[in-house]
């Protein structure tokens, strides 16, 4: 028995010495000092040795139970000193490496537009209202006094959802819906997504951008418009900038008109810009129809209102030289890197 012990103690040892991941060394420990290991099943024949024999050998066993648990220990802490070097010297970090470059976004120029009109107008008192893109026919064209027979209303140049529900051609039922739900005096801009039936090419695309603009109150007159719209292109483009107003047909206002503005670039004398003509065709406005008003529960002989309407792809495309609107949808980064 005490030989047996002996050799036992030092088959595991051995063992315990060929161990070299931390993972199997507790396979060694059950296979001697588990419930069904080596050491065990030799106690378990104790009972069989003399009074004698008995307390020296439990002695033994005592100590090479000792033993075993030492060497496991020791085996068990430079394992799990090789784990750590070998993770250290695995996850070093080379500080001389060059960093990851993070990519700062940057604004859209066409949110910029949105942005310098907004605040252009907010700081005229004008308040911000929306609509949906996808709009009743009637608000985009009836109650806008737009004839039953316009050819706007093709289906040509609208996309019709049903019979009765487009994707909105303008932002200009963004009044109508203003007018029904809120009592004058009225001040708001609405800009927005607009859809027509449209080929992609440099100058036309299905889906663009406009901002309306919507002023009523009582005896409101075309000089209120005039003026308004003229601050607001010296804010835009300058306070050289000059308007000139010319006539103009939308159904839903009398009198209307389009408005120019000097070419910012050569100040009105004629460059690639303004096509030589000094002047830029910037939005179209007037007199909100009386018919528009009474469809919108407002009585024309109390108030009066001026409208507006102007394309912001365009006004960025001006603003910035973009010479192909198809650049502004096409999110290419080599594009877009260029507007700080
Ligand atoms: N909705 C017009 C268009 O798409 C633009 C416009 C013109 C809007 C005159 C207006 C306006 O509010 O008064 O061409």
């Amino acid at each position: 028995m005490e030989l047996e012990l002996k050799q036992l103690r030092d088959r595991c040892i051995a063992d315990l010495n060929d161990v070299n991941e931390l993972k199997i060394l507790d396979n060694v420990r059950i296979k001697y000092l588990g419930k069904k290991g080596e050491l065990t099943i030799a106690l378990k024949g104790m009972g069989k040795l003399s009074k004698e024999e008995r307390p020296i050998i439990g002695k033994l066993a005592n100590e090479v139970r000792e033993e075993i648990e030492k060497a496991l220990s020791h085996q068990k802490q430079i394992l799990e000193k090789k784990e750590i070097d070998a993770r250290i010297r695995e996850e070093v970090i080379d500080v001389s490496l060059p960093g990851k470059k993070h990519l700062a976004g940057r604004l859209h120029p066409l949110t910029t537009t949105i942005n310098e009109l907004k605040e252009i107008f907010l700081g005229m008192g004008f308040s911000i209202a929306e609509g949906p893109e996808i709009e009743w026919a009637k608000y985009n064209f009836d109650f806008l006094n737009v004839p039953l027979d316009h050819s706007a209303r093709d289906l040509q140049d609208t996309f019709y959802y049903e019979d009765d529900i487009v994707l909105r051609t303008q932002t200009s039922p963004v009044q109508v819906r203003v007018m029904e739900n809120q009592k004058p005096p009225l001040r708001i801009i609405s800009p927005g997504r607009v859809y027509r039936s449209d080929a992609i090419d440099a100058t036309h695309s299905p889906v663009f951008h406009q901002m309306e603009g919507l002023v009523i109150d009582k005896g409101i007159t075309m000089s209120d418009l005039k003026g308004t719209m003229d601050m607001f292109a010296k804010k835009l483009f300058g306070e050289q900038t000059k308007t000139k107003f010319r006539p103009h047909q939308f159904y839903f206002t009398e009198p209307s008109a389009e408005m120019d503005v000097t070419c910012f670039k050569c100040g009105g004398v004629g460059c690639k810009v303004c096509s030589n003509t000094g002047w830029i065709e910037i939005l179209g406005c007037g007199m909100v129809h009386p018919n528009v008003l009474k469809i919108c529960g407002i009585d024309p002989d109390v108030y009066s209102g001026f409208a507006f309407g102007m394309g912001l792809d365009r006004i960025t495309m001006i603003k910035y030289g973009i010479n192909d609107l198809r650049l502004l949808f096409e999110n290419d980064l080599r594009f877009l890197s260029q507007f700080k």
